[in-house]
């Protein structure tokens, strides 16, 4: 059952809910980084977040306070906490709204962050374009100086911290956190090989902790609660996904948006509760769970638990639309939780289109280091459009399937499997209409991505 809540979009609804009165005010903001500066130590902020069980935001799903553990104080050098907010993914608008209508969230969960990792300094890596985003971190961070919540002595504590806006210059690959690293330093936005991992050497070469922007903002909330209260908010706690989130239901519904809600809503329920429903009540073909490089779902695929041990046994024999949608539970059907915004293509939707817009993306957005990805995810666009244009035969069609898979795998960083994952979900569950197009029995020009 879907569960509202508004520990971080209470004030997105308040007039000047972005300053720092109204958090104060009404959300008791920045309570909870005085308690963690002035009574706490960094190791009961960890365990609070490890009991909080919050999964990283930003795609991966890596469990947040473990993250923060890994963080082992350096001889000589600093240690520094970076927030990413590149948010390139196409559908994904989330850390966007935090940014804009609750950027004290973020600021005060960067001081909390910074204390527990034992960082004094927290960069915020937002892409250039946002600029309402930018102005309001910037305006967060002037409020909180003058209170005294950040620098030499925040809440009297001889505990320095500093928070920093840093602009990207608008690259998808500039989400990838080691890429993000590369062009926070002024280098090209190229990802590096791991390991080492940021923990050991990232920002500067130095100690890093990389945070996606709502997983910092929701620290406050979490610490506030106590891990363990925060975490039985939601509906999959007990399968280590815990509290609340943000999600977006965008593409083919009536009121596309974001929302705030326990852990754990269905793809059915995000699209009819919260979503008011496919666009013309029509059926959906296909939704893409979590920003644009998950594997796609139908509504016709089941699941298939047969194993007690299973997290996904309670849902055996049951739509894949009607399971919560967690880290381990999306993992289990074949797919990603991603960034949880699911883009929901309404029945009349042209798959081979709608793979030819992705591809024509990634190979837009490849940094092009590692051939598998840069000529891979050329070669994927090229044959799409050949199939498209009804000149490609069944061997092009196949030789989808091998240039797909051998990008799996054979990158420096998952953008690689970003490009391949949705392409193979395509293939596979939307074959009959790539071969539609090869025996020349649909043409491209009565394709279409919006048929509603
Ligand atoms: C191509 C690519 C783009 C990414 N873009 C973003 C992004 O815009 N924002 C983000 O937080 N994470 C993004 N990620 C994931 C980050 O590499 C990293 O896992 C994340 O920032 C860690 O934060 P979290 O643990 O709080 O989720 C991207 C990953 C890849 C491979």
């Amino acid at each position: 059952m879907i569960k509202r809540t508004d520990y971080l979009t209470k004030v997105y609804g308040i007039p000047n809910g972005h300053t720092i009165d109204v958090y104060e005010r009404e959300v008791k903001g920045y309570q909870m980084a005085r308690k963690v500066l002035t009574s706490m130590t960094k190791e009961q902020v960890i365990d609070e977040a490890k009991k909080a069980n919050i999964r990283g935001r930003g795609g991966a799903g890596f469990p947040m306070g473990v993250k923060w553990s890994f963080m082992r104080p350096h001889p000589t050098k600093p240690a520094y906490l970076a927030i990413n907010a590149d948010e390139g993914e196409p559908g994904t608008h989330k850390d966007r709204t935090v940014m804009e209508l609750n950027p004290h969230s973020v600021i005060e969960g960067c001081i909390i962050g910074c204390f527990g990792i034992g960082a004094h300094i927290a960069y915020i890596y937002v892409r250039d374009e946002l600029h309402l985003s930018k102005a309001r971190l910037e305006g967060a961070i002037v409020e909180a100086k003058k209170k005294g919540y950040l620098g030499k002595a925040p809440f009297g504590k001889d505990y320095s911290i500093e928070v920093y806006v840093h602009t990207g210059a608008g690259a998808y690959i500039c989400g990838e956190e080691t890429a993000m690293l590369n062009s926070l330093e002024g280098k090209r936005g190229e990802p590096r090989l791991k390991p080492p991992f940021p923990a050991q050497s990232g920002a500067f070469g130095c100690p890093t902790t990389v945070n996606n922007l709502e997983t910092i903002a929701i620290v406050p909330t979490a610490l506030a609660l106590g891990g363990e209260e925060f975490s039985k908010l939601s509906a999959l706690h007990t399968i280590n996904d815990g509290g609340v989130r943000l999600y977006g239901i965008n593409g083919h519904v009536n009121k596309p948006g974001i929302v705030e809600l326990a852990c754990g809503p269905t793809i059915n329920e995000l699209i009819h509760e919260i979503g008011g429903g496919v666009l013309g009540g029509k059926n959906v073909l296909c939704v893409i769970p979590g920003g644009s490089s998950t594997p796609i779902l139908t509504p016709d695929e089941l699941v298939h638990a047969p194993d007690e041990k299973n997290p996904l046994h309670p849902w055996d024999g049951k739509s894949v639309f009607d399971v919560p949608l967690g880290v381990d539970t999306m993992r289990g059907v074949g797919t990603m939780l991603g960034t949880c915004c699911v883009t929901v293509l309404a029945e009349g939707t042209c798959p081979v289109l709608a793979m030819q817009n992705l591809m024509q993306f990634y190979r837009h957005e490849s940094c092009g280091q590692c051939t598998p990805c840069r000529e891979g995810g050329a070669w994927l666009d090229h044959t799409v459009d050949k199939i498209l244009d009804n000149k490609a035969t069944m061997q092009d069609l196949n030789q989808l399937h091998d240039i797909a898979n051998n990008i799996m795998g054979n990158t420096i960083c998952a953008f690689g499997e970003g490009t391949a994952m949705p392409a193979l979900g395509f293939l596979k569950k939307f074959r009959p209409d790539f071969e539609a197009y090869v025996r020349g029995e649909r043409k491209r020009k009565d394709a279409t991505l919006t048929p509603v």
